[in-house]
């Protein structure tokens, strides 16, 4: 089956794949400044939480590589610098903050190792960043082992915005679920709303199964509740960009719309995502911050103007309280409620295999 490649590393510079300029063009640049990696991140040339997370980690492998620091201390300096560019792009998908503390582990680990060696600095870092697309493949076939076993045998399944393999690097969450499922012989139909406004769902996700040749249908936002309620939708499947202690988990605008339209029609909600989406360090989804994009995305439709030049409001994400969701898929497995406990038992889950 198609599974898309976002992001690459190769000896030329880091390649992604231009999400911008899909379904239409199918347009790759090669990044050899880790200032166009973070351009490339806040402008959405790729986007998706683990995706965004890859892209930070080769961004500062390729700053690394590319600066001139001759000696451990201004290395370290450099690389500080260029965590903070990276840090600066989004700011709500929490695997990008992830992606640098991994990274600045591995330097602390590294410099410790090899005192003012920079050139086996900078190579380890770059192994680090390969090392994490790597393992975020290795992530998402476990989520999707996970939650394949609680898709329904057959019947229509809905997702929201992308949660594919264009958000991760690897065969996705949400959509990662659904593709194992199919694999395992169950017949299921991706209902996709279209996610406006900006068309993850009409653009990327539709793109992405049907390549993969997933049956689907694309739905407008305001026809949810209509599938819902008459559909016969037997689970919704969506990523997340940051989950917080209680359970409560940020993910694109929209969610949290279906995640009640879905208990009010006793339609399971899940949640498929990584580990490192969990943000353990805030108590519930109040504390997460929500990125605000520019309004010529609510006014315009690829630079067409369809609304008149008044205030339009782009908040990029929304939270569904946890209350909704009746698990969450991880790689580690399955959290259910209460999710403090479940949540916390996964995150150590992790800490004790890293050991
Ligand atoms: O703004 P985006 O496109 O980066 O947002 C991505 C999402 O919110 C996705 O829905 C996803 O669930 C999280 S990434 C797998």
């Amino acid at each position: 089956m198609y599974v898309a490649q976002p992001i690459e590393w190769t000896d030329r510079g880091v390649v992604m794949l231009d999400q911008r300029r899909l379904p239409t063009k199918e347009v790759h640049h090669t990044y050899t400044d880790y200032r166009e990696v973070a351009r490339a991140i806040r402008e959405m040339v790729i986007r998706g939480a683990p995706a965004i997370g890859v892209a930070a980690a080769m961004g500062v492998a390729l700053g690394v590589l590319h600066c001139s620091a001759k000696s451990l201390r201004e290395l370290r300096g450099e690389f500080d610098e260029i965590c903070a560019v990276m840090a600066k792009t989004r700011p709500t998908a929490v695997d990008l903050f992830w992606a640098l503390e991994r990274m600045n582990a591995r330097f602390t680990e590294l410099s410790i190792a090899r005192v003012n060696d920079v050139s086996t600095i900078r190579q380890g870092l770059i192994a680090e960043a390969q090392q994490i697309h790597l393992e975020k493949r290795a992530t998402d076939e476990a989520i999707g082992r996970f939650g394949a076993e609680l898709m329904p045998r057959e019947g229509q399944v809905m997702t929201q915005c992308n949660a594919g393999a264009l958000a991760t690097g690897g065969i996705g969450t949400a959509l990662g679920v659904i593709r194992v499922a199919i694999e395992q012989g169950r017949k299921l139909h991706v209902l996709v709303p279209e996610t406006r406004p900006y068309l993850q769902g009409a653009r990327l996700t539709a793109w992405e199964l049907h390549r993969g040749g997933i049956p689907l249908t694309l739905i407008t936002d305001n026809m949810v509740g209509h599938f819902l309620q008459t559909g016969k939708v037997g689970a919704v499947v969506t990523g997340a960009d940051r989950i917080a202690a209680n359970g409560d988990s940020a993910n694109k605008i929209g969610t949290y719309q279906i995640a009640v339209l879905a208990k009010e029609n006793n339609v399971p909600f899940y949640i498929a995502a990584p580990v490192s989406t969990f943000d353990l360090t805030i108590p519930d989804g109040g504390h997460i911050p929500i990125e605000e994009r520019a309004a010529s995305e609510v006014t315009h439709l690829q630079d067409i103007r369809i609304a008149p030049d008044v205030h339009a409001a782009n908040p990029a994400f929304d939270v569904t309280p946890a209350r909704y969701i009746t698990a969450i898929f991880t790689e580690r497995g399955v959290a259910r409620a209460p999710y403090i406990d479940s949540l916390g038992a996964l995150a150590q889950s992790v800490q004790a295999a890293a050991k």
